[in-house]
């Protein structure tokens, strides 16, 4: 199987790399990235921007890929510091994406799109597959926007390309890059070089995360899937577990004691305002057997032992 992943340095990208190369034996993998940032021989890595519309063409037609994974994207706070390179690259880069994978044939695709699609209008407590959706980032009104243009390509082309709305994604492989969940990594992070933490968001910002394994397993049982039981040709909503700033801290000093916790909360706030606090996700459960493995506390003790391992000190 031949599979293009784009936006492999970014959170997802770095560990989607590493399992599909477990769970594929066959695979040849291409990934591609503004640039490379972990050198490796036996990597096949090919320097990409997603908005040069004729390279991401060219590379898709030499590369005759079975799936593509199209995972470059700007997130929310990000975005908002830059409105309109994030809907450049967040709405442009994946136009070129799918007209490539039209044009030359690609048998699926994959695209994240994430809660950020929702906004304050949206029930916010178990918050449903199909609702009111009224983001207010530009990352937020870029990921409704993409999921249309997802189940439009699927109608009017037979493009087969599936997505999943993801909560906040807690890793540690990567530093945190530009999003509003990411005080949740961030905490691990500073933690390791200081054990003082001040949070940017308020102690009761209550949101949905998920560990990055599930995140993976998510993607690639989606991906598995037989195309008949699929019933959401936008995105399905995706959770695991909601939790506050005060419940995170709490788990993490009750497993590395003698940590310091403050509060700053800043204009990421507003956006994590906006946001769900719990999804339900019945349908991917119901479509595809959905389940996530990790806990809040499976997820704390797994980040703990991942950032000493970083030896960031
Ligand atoms: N984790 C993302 C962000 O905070 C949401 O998809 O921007």
């Amino acid at each position: 199987m031949k599979i293009l992943l784009i936006g492999s340095e970014g959170q997802l990208g770095s560990e989607l790399s590493r399992a599909l190369r477990n769970r594929y034996q066959h695979v040849e993998l291409t990934e591609a990235d503004l640039s490379n940032k972990q050198p490796n021989k036996d990597r096949h890595f090919v320097a990409l921007d997603v908005l040069d519309r004729k390279s991401v063409l060219s590379l898709i037609e030499e590369g005759q890929y079975d799936q593509v994974y199209h995972l470059a994207a700007i997130l929310s706070a990000r975005g908002e510091a830059h409105p309109r390179q994030a809907w450049d690259i967040n709405m442009n880069g994946l136009f070129n994406v799918l007209d490539a994978c039209v044009a030359h044939g690609v048998k699926q695709v994959y695209w994240p799109s994430s809660i950020a699609a929702f906004g304050p209008g949206t029930p916010r407590i178990d918050t449903p597959q199909s609702c009111f959706m009224d983001p207010v980032t530009v990352y937020g009104i870029s990921k409704l926007s993409g999921e249309l243009c997802c189940q439009y390509y699927h109608q009017r082309f037979g493009l087969d390309i599936r997505s999943l709305r993801y909560p906040g994604i807690i890793s540690y492989a990567t530093p945190p890059g530009g999003g509003t969940t990411d005080y949740a990594v961030e905490v691990f992070y500073e933690l390791a070089k200081s054990r003082q933490y001040t949070s940017f968001l308020g102690p009761e910002s209550r949101l949905p995360m998920m560990y990055i394994d599930d995140a993976i397993k998510a993607t690639l049982d989606l991906m598995e899937a037989p195309a008949e039981k699929l019933s959401i040709h936008t995105s399905y909503n995706l959770g695991a577990i909601s939790f506050t700033p005060a419940e995170l801290f709490e788990e993490i000093g009750q497993q590395w004691p003698g940590a310091r916790f403050d509060y700053a909360p800043d204009h990421r706030q507003a956006i994590a305002d906006s946001w769900p606090a719990s999804i339900n996700d019945e349908q991917a459960r119901k479509d595809w057997g959905w389940s996530p493995d990790y806990d809040l506390k499976k997820l704390v003790s797994t980040m703990i032992e991942g950032v000493k391992s970083l030896q960031l000190s």
